[in-house]
């Protein structure tokens, strides 16, 4: 089969790390007969130096038109002055808009070859995680209205939320929960928050109604927060809001070792998904070849699985990723200590192509 993918490298570190990714593809593409076409598209504060604004109609057109998008990361503190709607994050908030993306899947896990590098208490470690964070992606006060009084010394934004967006994502968390161990935990402000107690509210009476089957809990934001880093364990599924999901996702990164492991899809209600690492740019190490690219391979695998429906492609890809980890390959993200050496994030990422094309 043909696809079409669009490839959006981004600033810093994300050209080196998309085009990783998509080297595993080309490889992907050889080895079970696929064709995967790579459109280039600029987003970001690349898109801010040469077309003045971080998000051109073309790459909106680009990936509207493609079956499916793949992003490394942007931003900068080159574009740290520009004003609030040309920074190059509202590339990723607007493409995540234009193309509908409203739920996002970050999958969080414990590899047992990096246990050593997992930031909790070995006994904790011990008992192993594995949970998924359903993200809302294109409401609450990402996109609320906002401003500032006329002076300038006050500034609001707003959370906002309707049933109908509540309803959408909290399906996709009950069905991804099916496939998986079949526990839902919903996290909210609803002891402060009136859209959280509207999110509360959907998200029981969907479970009652259309999801019997699996098992629901609430717990409040604060809580879960702490609830991470004292039992991961307990966390299957968890369905949230966009800020408080982007917000305990990096946190559950760092539970697992490092971000530079954590993949993300972006769905909406077609097939086409937006694939890309759950890490930023990092100005600090871009062009110094040490970035980890197995976040956004990772993120790869995932456009095979749900985008394109390649689930034995998809799991080629992570077994590459875990046999390399356990063959003790680090880069310097997730080194430990007492490593003197590490790969190159070229190296990662060759290493991981060897494994591809040999098994
Ligand atoms: C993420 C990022 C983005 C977000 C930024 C870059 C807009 O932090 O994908 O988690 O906040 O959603
Ligand atoms: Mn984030």
């Amino acid at each position: 089969m043909k696809y079409n993918i669009a490839l959006v490298p981004g600033d810093g570190i994300g050209p080196e790390v998309a085009g990783a990714a998509a080297k595993v593809l080309k490889i992907i593409a050889d080895k079970y007969g696929h064709e995967f076409v790579f459109t280039e598209y600029a987003a970001g504060g690349n898109a801010v130096d040469r077309y003045g604004i971080p998000l051109p109609q073309e790459t909106i057109d680009g990936c509207l038109a493609a079956d499916s998008v793949l992003l490394g990361a942007v931003g900068g503190p080159k574009w740290d002055g520009v004003p609030g709607d040309k920074r190059p994050e509202k590339a990723i908030l607007g493409l995540r808009k234009a193309l509908g993306l409203y739920t996002n899947l970050r999958p969080a896990a414990i590899q047992p070859a990096l246990a050593s590098a997992c930031v909790l208490r070995p006994d904790i470690a011990a008992k192993g995680f594995d949970l998924m964070i359903v993200r809302e992606l294109t409401g609450g006060i990402y996109f609320g209205e906002r401003g500032r009084n006329e002076a300038g010394d006050a500034a609001f934004d707003t959370e906002a939320y309707s049933v109908m967006e509540v309803e959408r994502v909290a399906r996709r968390a009950f069905e991804t929960a099916r496939k998986r161990r079949g526990h839902v935990t919903s996290i909210d402000k609803s002891n402060v928050l009136e859209t959280s107690r509207l999110w509360r509210e959907t998200v029981h009476r969907l479970g009652e109604t259309e999801y019997p089957d699996v098992r629901l809990d609430d717990m409040y934001v604060d809580n879960a927060a702490m609830q991470l880093i004292r039992d991961p364990s307990f966390f299957d599924v968890i369905v949230t809001s966009n800020m408080f999901g982007d917000i305990l996702s990096d946190e559950a990164s760092q539970v697992t070792g490092s971000i530079g492991l954590l993949a993300s899809a972006s769905l909406g209600d077609t097939s086409r998904g937006l694939y890309e690492p759950i890490h930023g740019s990092a100005p600090d190490i871009a062009g110094k070849d040490l970035a980890n690219p197995i976040a956004t391979i990772l993120s790869a695998a995932m456009m095979l699985r749900y985008s394109f429906d390649l689930a034995e492609e998809a799991d080629c890809i992570e077994k590459a990723v875990a046999a390399v980890l356990d063959e003790g390959w680090r880069t310097l993200d997730i080194k430990s200590p007492e490593d003197e050496t590490w790969l190159t994030g070229s190296q990662m990422r060759d290493k991981i192509l060897e494994r591809l094309i040999n098994d």
